[in-house]
Protein backbone atom coordinates (compact mmCIF):
# COMPACT_ATOMS: atom_id res chain seq x y z
CA UNK A 1 0.00 0.00 0.00
CA UNK A 2 1.12 3.04 -1.16
CA UNK A 3 2.13 5.88 1.40
CA UNK A 4 -1.27 7.79 3.15
CA UNK A 5 -1.21 11.82 1.68
CA UNK A 6 -2.31 14.57 4.08
CA UNK A 7 -2.29 14.52 7.78
CA UNK A 8 -4.36 12.15 9.92
CA UNK A 9 -6.74 13.88 13.28
CA UNK A 10 -5.87 16.78 14.87
CA UNK A 11 -3.81 15.99 18.04
CA UNK A 12 -4.56 17.87 21.39
CA UNK A 13 -6.41 20.35 22.27
CA UNK A 14 -8.75 22.18 18.74
CA UNK A 15 -7.55 25.28 18.11
CA UNK A 16 -9.49 28.16 18.25
CA UNK A 17 -10.82 30.09 15.13
CA UNK A 18 -13.32 30.66 11.95
CA UNK A 19 -10.95 28.88 9.70
CA UNK A 20 -10.84 25.53 10.79
CA UNK A 21 -12.86 22.70 9.60
CA UNK A 22 -14.22 20.60 12.39
CA UNK A 23 -14.68 17.94 10.30
CA UNK A 24 -10.83 17.69 8.85
CA UNK A 25 -9.84 18.42 12.38
CA UNK A 26 -11.64 15.31 13.37
CA UNK A 27 -10.78 13.14 10.64
CA UNK A 28 -7.95 14.22 9.23
CA UNK A 29 -7.35 16.42 5.63
CA UNK A 30 -6.31 14.36 2.65
CA UNK A 31 -6.73 17.22 0.45
CA UNK A 32 -3.83 18.31 -1.85
CA UNK A 33 -3.32 22.00 -0.25
CA UNK A 34 -0.05 23.51 1.15
CA UNK A 35 0.24 22.89 5.02
CA UNK A 36 -0.01 25.90 5.81
CA UNK A 37 -3.69 25.19 4.86
CA UNK A 38 -4.09 21.97 6.79
CA UNK A 39 -7.79 21.40 8.57
CA UNK A 40 -8.86 24.86 7.00
CA UNK A 41 -12.59 25.25 5.52
CA UNK A 42 -12.76 25.61 1.90
CA UNK A 43 -13.99 28.86 2.05
CA UNK A 44 -11.63 29.77 4.59
CA UNK A 45 -8.85 29.13 1.93
CA UNK A 46 -10.31 31.10 -0.84
CA UNK A 47 -11.19 34.02 1.07
CA UNK A 48 -7.07 33.90 2.23
CA UNK A 49 -6.08 33.22 -1.69
CA UNK A 50 -8.36 36.15 -2.47
CA UNK A 51 -6.62 38.98 -0.16
CA UNK A 52 -3.52 38.19 -2.24
CA UNK A 53 -4.34 37.06 -6.07
CA UNK A 54 -2.46 38.17 -8.75
CA UNK A 55 -3.30 40.36 -11.75
CA UNK A 56 -3.63 38.11 -14.34
CA UNK A 57 -6.05 36.00 -15.44
CA UNK A 58 -6.10 32.55 -17.37
CA UNK A 59 -8.60 31.44 -20.59
CA UNK A 60 -8.45 28.25 -22.43
CA UNK A 61 -10.33 27.66 -25.43
CA UNK A 62 -12.30 24.78 -25.15
CA UNK A 63 -13.71 24.18 -28.40
CA UNK A 64 -12.43 20.39 -28.68
CA UNK A 65 -12.75 19.71 -24.96
CA UNK A 66 -9.25 19.20 -24.48
CA UNK A 67 -7.54 17.20 -21.35
CA UNK A 68 -4.91 19.60 -21.45
CA UNK A 69 -7.05 22.26 -19.60
CA UNK A 70 -6.73 20.39 -16.50
CA UNK A 71 -3.65 20.79 -16.15
CA UNK A 72 -3.51 24.92 -17.37
CA UNK A 73 -5.96 25.62 -14.43
CA UNK A 74 -4.16 23.46 -11.80
CA UNK A 75 -1.10 26.11 -12.66
CA UNK A 76 -3.21 28.89 -12.48
CA UNK A 77 -3.81 27.91 -8.99
CA UNK A 78 -0.60 27.16 -7.60
CA UNK A 79 0.28 30.85 -9.09
CA UNK A 80 -2.95 32.24 -8.00
CA UNK A 81 -3.97 34.07 -10.26
CA UNK A 82 -7.05 36.22 -10.58
CA UNK A 83 -9.13 33.83 -11.92
CA UNK A 84 -9.50 31.37 -15.07
CA UNK A 85 -11.95 31.40 -17.56
CA UNK A 86 -12.99 28.61 -20.08
CA UNK A 87 -14.06 29.62 -23.59
CA UNK A 88 -16.56 27.64 -25.82
CA UNK A 89 -17.86 24.62 -24.41
CA UNK A 90 -18.97 24.55 -20.33
CA UNK A 91 -18.36 21.64 -19.59
CA UNK A 92 -14.50 21.19 -19.78
CA UNK A 93 -12.32 17.77 -18.19
CA UNK A 94 -11.48 18.92 -14.99
CA UNK A 95 -9.25 15.22 -14.08
CA UNK A 96 -5.89 16.94 -14.52
CA UNK A 97 -6.63 19.99 -12.36
CA UNK A 98 -6.76 17.76 -9.13
CA UNK A 99 -9.52 19.85 -7.44
CA UNK A 100 -7.25 22.62 -7.70
CA UNK A 101 -10.22 24.66 -9.65
CA UNK A 102 -12.44 25.00 -6.34
CA UNK A 103 -9.86 26.94 -4.74
CA UNK A 104 -10.90 29.68 -7.56
CA UNK A 105 -13.14 32.13 -9.61
CA UNK A 106 -14.42 30.38 -12.97
CA UNK A 107 -15.87 32.18 -15.57
CA UNK A 108 -17.59 30.56 -18.72
CA UNK A 109 -17.73 32.78 -21.86
CA UNK A 110 -19.71 30.89 -24.90
CA UNK A 111 -18.01 33.24 -27.30
CA UNK A 112 -14.32 34.94 -28.12
CA UNK A 113 -16.74 38.29 -28.08
CA UNK A 114 -17.90 37.68 -24.52
CA UNK A 115 -14.49 36.88 -23.09
CA UNK A 116 -13.63 40.35 -25.30
CA UNK A 117 -16.26 42.08 -23.62
CA UNK A 118 -16.29 41.09 -19.85
CA UNK A 119 -12.12 41.52 -20.61
CA UNK A 120 -13.11 45.87 -21.86
CA UNK A 121 -14.42 46.89 -18.28
CA UNK A 122 -13.06 43.55 -16.05
CA UNK A 123 -9.82 46.10 -14.93
CA UNK A 124 -8.85 48.32 -12.48
CA UNK A 125 -11.30 51.15 -12.44
CA UNK A 126 -13.32 49.51 -14.90
CA UNK A 127 -10.75 50.04 -17.78
CA UNK A 128 -9.86 47.35 -20.13
CA UNK A 129 -7.62 44.11 -19.91
CA UNK A 130 -5.87 43.39 -22.54
CA UNK A 131 -5.78 39.88 -24.06
CA UNK A 132 -2.07 38.49 -24.76
CA UNK A 133 -2.11 35.09 -26.63
CA UNK A 134 0.32 32.75 -26.14
CA UNK A 135 1.13 29.92 -28.93
CA UNK A 136 4.25 29.76 -31.45
CA UNK A 137 2.13 31.49 -34.51
CA UNK A 138 2.84 33.00 -37.97
CA UNK A 139 4.04 36.99 -35.88
CA UNK A 140 4.40 36.08 -32.60
CA UNK A 141 6.75 37.57 -30.68
CA UNK A 142 9.24 36.20 -28.16
CA UNK A 143 7.84 35.91 -24.23
CA UNK A 144 11.63 35.96 -23.27
CA UNK A 145 11.87 39.77 -24.14
CA UNK A 146 8.13 41.12 -23.91
CA UNK A 147 7.29 43.57 -21.32
CA UNK A 148 3.92 41.52 -20.15
CA UNK A 149 1.46 43.87 -18.67
CA UNK A 150 0.75 43.60 -14.92
CA UNK A 151 -3.18 43.26 -15.81
CA UNK A 152 -3.94 40.48 -18.69
CA UNK A 153 -5.49 37.91 -19.97
CA UNK A 154 -3.14 35.03 -20.31
CA UNK A 155 -5.15 33.44 -23.19
CA UNK A 156 -3.74 29.69 -24.16
CA UNK A 157 -5.26 27.25 -27.22
CA UNK A 158 -6.02 23.57 -27.29
CA UNK A 159 -3.90 20.93 -28.51
CA UNK A 160 -3.69 20.24 -32.56
CA UNK A 161 -5.39 23.74 -33.76
CA UNK A 162 -4.03 25.91 -31.21
CA UNK A 163 -5.71 29.49 -30.76
CA UNK A 164 -8.40 29.95 -32.99
CA UNK A 165 -8.45 32.66 -35.22
CA UNK A 166 -10.88 34.80 -33.75
CA UNK A 167 -9.51 34.32 -30.52
CA UNK A 168 -5.79 35.87 -32.52
CA UNK A 169 -7.79 38.75 -34.33
CA UNK A 170 -8.66 39.56 -30.24
CA UNK A 171 -5.78 39.57 -28.62
CA UNK A 172 -3.62 42.59 -28.14
CA UNK A 173 -0.03 40.47 -29.42
CA UNK A 174 0.71 36.60 -29.34
CA UNK A 175 3.53 35.28 -27.54
CA UNK A 176 5.47 32.56 -28.29
CA UNK A 177 7.98 30.36 -25.71
CA UNK A 178 11.32 29.91 -27.45
CA UNK A 179 12.06 26.41 -28.42
CA UNK A 180 15.22 24.84 -29.51
CA UNK A 181 14.13 21.07 -30.79
CA UNK A 182 12.27 19.43 -32.99
CA UNK A 183 9.13 19.40 -31.96
CA UNK A 184 6.37 22.24 -33.52
CA UNK A 185 5.05 22.80 -29.94
CA UNK A 186 4.98 22.01 -26.18
CA UNK A 187 2.07 20.81 -23.99
CA UNK A 188 -0.23 23.35 -23.65
CA UNK A 189 0.00 22.28 -19.87
CA UNK A 190 3.70 23.35 -19.96
CA UNK A 191 3.24 26.56 -21.83
CA UNK A 192 0.64 27.74 -19.40
CA UNK A 193 3.38 27.07 -16.49
CA UNK A 194 5.88 28.95 -18.48
CA UNK A 195 3.99 31.68 -19.27
CA UNK A 196 2.41 32.51 -15.86
CA UNK A 197 5.95 31.86 -14.33
CA UNK A 198 7.07 34.57 -16.36
CA UNK A 199 4.65 37.05 -15.11
CA UNK A 200 5.59 35.87 -11.75
CA UNK A 201 9.21 36.99 -12.37
CA UNK A 202 8.27 40.21 -13.82
CA UNK A 203 5.86 41.10 -10.96
CA UNK A 204 6.49 39.69 -8.58
CA UNK A 205 10.39 39.21 -8.82
CA UNK A 206 10.25 43.07 -10.35
CA UNK A 207 13.11 40.53 -13.11
CA UNK A 208 12.59 43.01 -15.96
CA UNK A 209 12.42 40.99 -19.24
CA UNK A 210 15.85 41.63 -20.87
CA UNK A 211 17.22 40.89 -24.70
CA UNK A 212 19.17 38.11 -24.47
CA UNK A 213 22.79 38.08 -25.93
CA UNK A 214 24.09 40.48 -28.36
CA UNK A 215 21.16 42.52 -30.36
CA UNK A 216 18.46 40.13 -28.73
CA UNK A 217 19.13 37.49 -30.82
CA UNK A 218 19.46 33.38 -29.50
CA UNK A 219 22.96 33.08 -28.90
CA UNK A 220 25.23 31.95 -31.42
CA UNK A 221 24.41 27.95 -32.36
CA UNK A 222 20.71 28.05 -30.70
CA UNK A 223 19.31 30.43 -33.38
CA UNK A 224 16.27 28.19 -35.30
CA UNK A 225 16.30 30.52 -38.11
CA UNK A 226 14.56 28.87 -40.91
CA UNK A 227 13.77 25.83 -38.92
CA UNK A 228 10.83 27.13 -37.10
CA UNK A 229 7.29 26.29 -37.17
CA UNK A 230 6.37 29.31 -38.47
CA UNK A 231 7.80 32.52 -38.96
CA UNK A 232 8.16 35.12 -35.98
CA UNK A 233 9.13 38.61 -35.25
CA UNK A 234 12.32 39.49 -34.30
CA UNK A 235 13.89 38.25 -31.14
CA UNK A 236 14.01 41.57 -28.45
CA UNK A 237 11.41 43.05 -30.26
CA UNK A 238 8.98 43.86 -28.01
C1 LIG B 1 -0.24 22.03 -29.67
S1 LIG B 1 -0.08 23.72 -29.30
C2 LIG B 1 -0.74 24.52 -30.76
C3 LIG B 1 -0.11 24.21 -32.07
C4 LIG B 1 0.93 25.17 -32.61
N1 LIG B 1 0.44 26.54 -32.80
C5 LIG B 1 1.51 24.65 -33.94
O1 LIG B 1 1.74 25.45 -34.83
O2 LIG B 1 1.73 23.46 -34.08
C6 LIG B 1 -1.41 23.99 -28.13
C7 LIG B 1 -1.25 25.20 -27.24
O3 LIG B 1 -0.12 25.06 -26.42
C8 LIG B 1 0.50 26.33 -26.21
N2 LIG B 1 1.87 26.27 -26.74
C9 LIG B 1 2.51 25.15 -27.12
N3 LIG B 1 3.77 25.44 -27.49
C10 LIG B 1 3.95 26.77 -27.33
C11 LIG B 1 5.05 27.68 -27.52
N4 LIG B 1 6.24 27.27 -27.96
N5 LIG B 1 4.84 28.97 -27.26
C12 LIG B 1 3.65 29.41 -26.80
N6 LIG B 1 2.59 28.61 -26.59
C13 LIG B 1 2.73 27.30 -26.85
C14 LIG B 1 -0.36 27.35 -26.93
O4 LIG B 1 -1.28 27.95 -26.03
C15 LIG B 1 -1.09 26.51 -27.96
O5 LIG B 1 -2.29 27.09 -28.36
Amino acid sequence: MGEEIGVGPWQGEWPAGDQWDPELLRDGDRRNVVDGYRYWRQEAIVADLDSRRHDFHVAVENWGHDFNIGSVIRTANAFNAKAFHVLGRRRWNRRGAMVTDRYQHEYHHGTVEELTEWAARAGAERGAIPLIGIDNLPGSRPLETYPLPRECVLVFGQEGPGLSDAMRAACEVVLHIEQFGSTRSINAGAAAAVAMHAWVRRHVFGQIAGRQGAGGQVPEGNALDGRRAHPVQSLGDP
